[in-house]
């Protein structure tokens, strides 16, 4: 794939790293680093960051509007899950953008443990960004003890897997979705774990409880609810087992 990949034993997060290449200038780069001391998750959480996972941020500069830019975090689950599924892990996509392995984890109800999560981070105008930096945490060659929460990884699902082969792979398909962006939501809805499940998503403005029916062009989420239907952009979501 065409990355430039930074290597790092330990670094607080990529995420950082990758800013400070951004805000630099650079494009196309792949921080990677064996384990995260400061490792950072959505809505503010830590993220667990042992040595053997595949904590990596991309650095980009698409051109296009902030609107578009869901579109490249959907595309990181994307390649993720692709990445898993040819490692031999049962992988889908849990909306927005976490990987699960759906039938693994605890009997929280809360359905799947996770694999990845992505975070995304930019900067710009309205009109157009000035950089994307995707962080991609995989939970590859680590045990899930050493994870935060309702965790798995490739190792516990399949055994051990070459993780520069894994990183090569993600590097690849993520290559390949972000030059057909149009592509980005059908590939995302073939490997959805959350369309046809009762979800709860909590949101900034309160939790929204139905049925998920689709995605839009950007990527939220369409959820059917006693109201009428909702569009939801941002939110944390469960499946609720029923
Ligand atoms: C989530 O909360 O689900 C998102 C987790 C994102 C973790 C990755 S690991 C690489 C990059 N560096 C960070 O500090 N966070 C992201």
């Amino acid at each position: 794939a065409d990355f430039d990949v930074e290597y790092h034993d330990a670094l607080p997060s990529t995420n950082d790293r990758a800013r400070e290449l951004a805000a630099d200038g650079a494009s196309d780069v792949a921080v990677i680093a064996d384990r995260q001391t400061g490792g950072r998750g959505r809505r503010g959480r830590e993220w667990s960051s042992p040595s053997g996972g595949v904590w990596m941020s991309l650095v980009l500069r698409p051109d296009v509007p902030p609107a578009r830019v869901p579109l490249l975090t959907l595309a990181a689950a994307v390649a993720v899950t692709d990445a898993a599924r040819e490692a031999g892990v049962d992988a889908a996509i849990k909306w927005p953008n976490d990987v699960i392995v759906p039938d693994a984890g605890d009997d929280s109800g809360r359905g799947g443990a996770k694999l990845c999560g992505v975070l995304t981070e930019m900067e710009g105008e309205a009109s157009r960004v000035s950089w994307v930096v995707v962080g991609i945490g995989a939970n590859v060659d680590v045990d899930p003890d050493e994870l935060a929460g309702d965790a798995t990884s490739v190792r516990a699902e399949v055994g051990d897997v070459p993780r520069r082969a894994f990183v090569q792979r993600v590097l690849e398909r993520f290559d390949e979705l972000r030059s057909d962006p149009a592509g980005i939501v059908d590939a995302w809805r073939e490997r959805a774990a959350t369309l046809g499940e009762r979800v709860r998503v909590e949101t900034t403005d309160g939790d929204i409880e139905g049925d998920a029916v689709d995605v839009t062009e950007y990527g939220a989420l369409v959820v059917d609810t006693e109201d009428g239907e909702r569009v939801v952009h941002a939110g944390d979501c469960q499946h609720l087992r029923t």
